[in-house]
């Protein structure tokens, strides 16, 4: 109430030549100026000792610009807008008056803070990017030119496929919702700019706002909040990695079309595309935060390459093994046939294929074996009178038979036919678990 009377008598053309406006007293362009700053006690906020000033907010996104996923982060640059009705500043007339942005210092402004910031600054270039425009209502309208760098917790386990929701919060530092309350000015239209941002990577898919209350220690803090999501341009990693990676799985699947005798170039495809997978796999991951617990969709992705070049490369590998161990059990089919001719030379015709490694257990079945097997039916006892009459006969051949039955239980009929299934199993496998994958990714 002192003040009110206070600003009535400077109001009434009282003026103290101690006053630094003093200087603007002939002033006959904007005499409510001086008039109104007098005695205006600038640590005193509007309504006081009565209900909460209202201030309202609205917001320009100018930029938009380094959306950091290892600092989890982002830098933006806005003009924050602020109005609210300090009565004290009615003055006669409807034009409204522009003020220097240095006299800021002399009105009582909101305390306005953006909790999440790491760093932030306001513009000084040439002068301090601020504006007062004082109504004759009393509305005062403040706008500041704001950048910086917001915190905004990032779940990269759907990356590169991912979207992020970050928010940009407005809080009162000082004055509690008793002092001072926050509202949007045009609900969801108070932000601006959004819809027309380019970002590097980004693509901003929604925003909304919304009014809500911080709570601390010291009492509850009004908060505007804007929300707002981006999704990530997807088609970048497309190119630079996922296109090289289903390349070099297609170029590991040569090998099955060459022949299992050149050896050189079926391991050379398997290691080169090993290799440069792990190179692809590096190269992924420079951009995100090293020391990564989680799994994303990318390394997801890498690994099903990997797993599949590499099971190229075993893929050979085994083949190759069973082709010579297949020719080995030839070379001993042969080698025993000849011995058992050799040591009964007028026994019957042993059953013997050179091609199928199974028939070929059977080598050294005599028709007196397939006689007592007819008589006897347990297998026990049948393979012990076989041995019986195995020692009988020769004893280097048993030793050698007992280990070509352990090792055919392993072998393959035709390796060659581990390179024809290989030819369909692999293609259609990686394409079943690239749709998993991307139904996964993209939908769920
Ligand atoms: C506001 O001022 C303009 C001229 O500056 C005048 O034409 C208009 O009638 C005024 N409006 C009110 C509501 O006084
Ligand atoms: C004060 O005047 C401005 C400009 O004419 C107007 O936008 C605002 O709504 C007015 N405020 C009040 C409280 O009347
Ligand atoms: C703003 O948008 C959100 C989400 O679309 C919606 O829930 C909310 O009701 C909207 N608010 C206003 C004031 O329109």
């Amino acid at each position: 109430m002192l003040l009110i009377h206070f600003l009535t008598i400077t109001q009434g053309g009282c003026m103290f030549s101690s006053n630094h406006w003093g200087e603007w007293n002939d002033s006959q362009l904007q005499p409510t100026i001086q008039k109104l700053m007098k005695g205006y006690n600038r640590y005193l906020r509007p309504n006081f000792n009565e209900g909460p000033v209202e201030i309202g907010m609205s917001l320009d996104i100018a930029s938009i610009d380094a959306i950091s996923e290892i600092n989890m982060d982002y830098t933006a640059t806005i003009f924050l807008r602020q109005r609210w009705r300090d009565s004290r500043l009615v003055f006669p007339g409807n034009e409204s008056v522009s003020v220097d942005g240095r006299l800021v210092s002399l009105l009582w402004i909101p305390d306005t803070f953006i909790p999440d910031s790491k760093r932030s600054f306001l513009h000084d270039v040439t002068v301090e990017n601020r504006l007062i425009r004082i109504f004759s209502n009393g509305t005062v309208l403040y706008a500041l030119r704001i950048t910086a760098t917001i915190a905004c917790n990032m779940d990269l386990t759907k990356y590169p496929m991912d979207k992020q929701v970050c928010t940009l919060q407005l809080e009162s530092w000082g004055y509690n919702i008793q002092d001072v309350v926050f509202y949007w000015t045009r609900g969801n239209d108070s932000v601006k700019g959004l819809d027309t941002l380019r970002l590097a990577q980004y693509s901003v898919e929604s925003y909304y706002t919304s009014v809500s209350e911080a709570v601390y220690e010291t009492g509850q803090y009004p908060k505007l909040v804007l929300h707002f999501s981006l999704r990530r341009n997807v088609l970048f990693f497309i190119l630079e990695t996922y296109v090289p990676s289903i390349l070099l799985v297609v170029l590991s699947w040569i090998s099955f079309w060459i022949s299992q005798s050149s050896v050189p170039a079926r391991t050379c495809i398997g290691v080169t595309t090993v290799l440069t997978m792990t190179t692809l796999m590096m190269g992924a991951r420079t951009s995100l935060p090293n020391a990564n617990c989680f799994i994303k969709a990318i390394d997801v992705y890498l690994g099903i390459c990997f797993t599949f070049i590499f099971g190229a490369l075993l893929e050979y590998a085994c083949a190759h093994f069973y082709t010579m161990q297949h020719q080995t059990i030839e070379d001993l089919q042969r080698e025993l046939l000849r011995e058992f001719s050799e040591s009964n030379g007028n026994g019957s015709i042993p059953i013997v294929s050179s091609t199928q490694p199974k028939q070929s257990a059977e080598v050294d079945s005599t028709a007196d074996e397939a006689a007592e097997q007819s008589v006897d039916s347990d297998p026990k006892i049948h393979a012990g009178s076989k041995e019986k009459v195995q020692s009988q006969g020769c004893g280097l051949s048993s030793v050698k038979k007992a280990s070509r039955r352990a090792a055919s239980v392993f072998v393959v009929e035709n390796p060659h036919n581990i390179d024809r299934h290989a030819r369909t199993v692999f293609p259609t496998a990686f394409l079943f678990v690239n749709i998993l994958y991307w139904l996964y990714y993209l939908i769920v």
